[in-house]
């Protein structure tokens, strides 16, 4: 019964959505700004979680989620709130039905207990994919994702990730993560396209090229969010939202790139970062968020905040007395949306603020001027979601296969000892163990199903685990298992090494508990002794040795790298992970995935490649102390390249000109092959001491046996820029090494 009174509720609201939203279609921003109160402004202003108009507690809603209309009601009509996030915490996955009747309710029931009825805008973290929609293909994490080098490959799985996201009716992305991972400690480091600049705004304007596409309005792409603005990505701990140190040279030099890539490449909105640097909470900086994002970076959409990080100026930072304090400082810092999450004090307290004066009415007005541009770009005003017939796509093999592709792209060879892999006979026994070997979680992290990603009741059927992939390789006879060690506790030895003796191979797989945020902050980046303790019990049986990582951040594997043969890489490869892992092993793909990131050596060797000349000085006063376990750019493959024909157009480099480097490569093994060509530089002299080495361009090719291409790099002036003390952008004359592959020429900038 009560179902059913609910259904023509629905229907009613249905009919009304249908008419009314042809009511506000063709008014221009401006005079909907001036029908618009100031309650109906502050409205515009707030968002907030699902668990606030939904049936259960905040962060636990009932399953199947359904709508509370009365908590709705509340919040639409009296609050008049603007957006609506998550999924209840992120605490658990929906169907797609289920999406589209909640965001159908939604609009619905705005448009009949608000005035204006301006559309809601619907946010969501699709982290790698559209991870809270069941049955959505799922990509590997941003840092794998980075690791293919491909960003034609990023832009087409952000595209796929819109139209998924799309397909669940919402319009609006917390997605790209642009913070630079230059601190392997911190628990979101798998969520960045790693340490690089070049590389990371290279995807950062790849995914948001995919997520929004060039058109407004299109039923097929979303609004990107880059965030966490800025330097989110650096605290000093390591632990996710402490205090980051970063002067405004570094700031500009390393951390900014990649929002200013996006912001170029048409960036709507950006969240910002929950910590402090330099003493100031990022939420309640000027400087950063309206000087530098605003008059320097000129972007000009929507600033939303981090979970409930206005009242964490209050409780978490201490720089405000209270909540209105807080507000007062956010909004005026450049705030244009708050995600509250959980109540509406903001709209209270923002309200009173601009009742008194304390905050003027041109900054809200600016604000909402920013959000109802965004909710018109994104066709809400005309169609606030499409019929579910217009995305037949969702869920298909087509976008699997793209995912699978970047999964085996992104597989990094750190190690082949003798050409060990493939493991082309299939003959063979092997046996297969470790934490990562039978589990999908691992292979996927947070951000999948739920907010940390642990629980398995909504992982996609049918997803293998690279113990299932390596079992339909090979008869199941040949292959045997056993856990072995879980994350953190290690099985019977005399049990396991009895199962693995009769194998001629082994397989490990390593891992990682998914987690994100606070909940993934760890003390050292040491992998687990239980782990450790695994590979150094059956490397005693001097058989060939396996390694597969998948981790969060580059776990430090020093003890055990000289007693495996072989060393495959796989970052949070996503729901196909598990087969390209496989496919790896056994041959069928040839892995191309270079490392994004320098990887260790020890717990407190964090050096980066692009280091100073200083970092290089040994405790014998050599110049040998950059010892990473792994290089950033490495990755070796089961066939051979050579580059040859280096030929520089002119040595010197004038204002407007370039110099063309062209260069071939061939295949001189017997695999097909993927190849990453990087370009790097070393700024000789510099007036800001100058890196070691430096990438600035790449290209990934593909190569048949005997194959040889011919490829170009173009070099301007600006690619061997940097940010003077003045915080200006220039490129000092004098000469830079350019370096490719062995080879190596100065040229010089005039
Ligand atoms: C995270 C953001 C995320 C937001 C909404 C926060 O805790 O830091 O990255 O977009 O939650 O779920």
């Amino acid at each position: 019964m009560k179902n059913r009174s609910l259904l023509f509720l629905l229907a009613l609201l249905h009919l009304s959505v249908t008419l009314q939203s042809q009511y506000n279609r063709d008014i221009s921003i401006d005079s909907l700004l001036k029908m618009m109160n100031t309650e109906e402004k502050v409205g515009q202003m707030s968002q907030v979680d699902l668990g606030v108009v939904a049936v259960g507690d905040i962060c636990n809603l009932k399953n199947p989620q359904a709508l509370d209309i009365d908590k709705l009601k509340l919040a639409i009509a009296k609050y008049k709130v603007g957006s609506i996030l998550n999924v209840g915490c992120g605490s658990g996955t929906i169907a797609m039905d289920n999406w589209r009747q909640i965001i159908d309710a939604i609009q619905n029931t705005n448009n009949q207990f608000s005035r204006l009825k301006i559309p809601v805008l619907y946010g969501i973290d699709a982290i790698h994919g559209a991870n809270y929609t069941m049955g959505a293909t799922l990509f590997p994490q941003e840092i794998g994702q980075a690791a293919t080098w491909n960003p034609q490959l990023v832009e087409q799985a952000n595209a796929i990730s819109a139209y998924e996201t799309r397909a669940s009716a919402i319009p609006w992305n917390f997605s790209p993560v642009l913070d630079l991972g230059r601190q392997p400690l911190w628990s979101r480091f798998f969520e960045t396209y790693g340490e690089d600049v070049f590389l990371a705004k290279t995807m950062a304007k790849s995914a948001v090229n995919g997520l929004q596409g060039s058109n407004t309005d299109n039923p097929y792409k979303v609004s990107a969010c880059m965030k966490h603005f800025l330097g989110y990505s650096f605290p000093l701990s390591g632990k996710d939202r402490t205090p980051a140190w970063i002067s405004d040279r570094e700031l500009r030099e390393y951390f900014v790139p990649t929002f200013q890539q996006a912001i170029n490449a048409g960036a709507k909105t950006v969240m910002i970062n929950s910590g402090d640097i330099n003493g100031t909470p990022v939420h309640a900086n000027y400087d950063i968020l309206t000087g530098l994002l605003r008059h320097e970076l000129g972007f000009t959409g929507v600033a939303v905040t981090d979970w409930e990080d206005i009242y964490k100026l209050v409780s978490v930072h201490h720089v405000a007395t209270d909540k209105k304090e807080a507000v007062k400082m956010a909004i005026m810092a450049g705030i244009d949306m708050s995600m509250t999450p959980n109540d509406f004090q903001f709209n209270e307290l923002l309200l009173e603020l601009v009742n008194e004066g304390g905050v003027p009415l041109s900054r809200i007005d600016e604000a909402v001027t920013r959000i109802l541009k965004l909710k018109k770009d994104l066709g809400l005003f005309n169609q606030p979601f499409y019929p579910l017939s217009m995305y037949p796509k969702f869920g298909s093999l087509e976008f699997s296969d793209v995912s699978y592709k970047a999964a085996c792209e992104s597989v990094t060879l750190l190690k082949n000892k003798d050409g060990l892999l493939p493991l082309e006979n299939k003959e063979e026994k092997i046996f297969v163990c470790g934490p990562a070997a039978n589990s999908l979680n691992l292979l996927n992290g947070a951000w999948t199903h739920t907010w940390q990603g642990v629980d398995a009741t909504y992982n996609t059927k049918n997803k293998k685990t690279i113990l299932e992939s390596l079992i339909s390789n090979y008869s199941k006879k040949g292959v045997s298992y056993s856990l072995g060690a879980s994350l953190d506790s290690l099985g019977d030895m005399n049990v396991i090494i009895s199962e693995a003796k009769s194998s001629d191979k082994i397989i490990i797989c390593l891992g990682e508990k998914p987690c994100t945020e606070i909940p993934g902050n760890i003390d050292e980046l040491e992998l687990s002794d239980a782990q450790k303790q695994l590979v150094l019990a059956l490397a005693t049986l001097k058989k060939p040795i396996i390694l597969v990582c998948c981790f969060n951040r580059p776990r430090i594997i020093h003890d055990i790298v000289e007693k495996v043969d072989a060393i495959l890489y796989g970052y949070l490869p996503g729901d196909e992970g598990g087969r390209a892992i496989a496919d790896c092993i056994v041959g069928k793909v040839n892995p191309s995935g270079r490392l994004p990131f320098t990887y260790p050596m020890a717990s407190n060797a964090i050096v980066h490649y692009d280091h100073k000349a200083s970092e290089d000085q040994d405790i014998d006063f050599s110049q040998n102390a950059y010892r990473p376990e792994f290089d950033f750019g490495f990755g070796l493959s089961y066939t051979q390249f050579q580059y040859s024909s280096f030929k520089f157009s002119d040595t010197i480099l004038n204002n407007t000109d370039s110099i063309v480097l062209n260069f071939s490569i061939t295949n001189s093994g017997s695999k097909n092959g993927m190849e990453v060509a990087q370009l790097y530089y070393k700024d000789m002299v510099a007036s800001i001491t100058p890196s070691v080495k430096k990438l600035t361009n790449f290209q990934k090719i593909a190569l048949n046996p005997g194959e040889t291409k011919e490829l170009r790099f173009i070099m301007h002036k600006e690619d061997f820029s940097f940010i003077d003390k003045n915080l200006k952008r220039i490129t000092e004359p004098g000469a830079i090494e350019i370096q490719l592959s062995n080879q190596k020429k100065v040229i010089y900038v005039r």
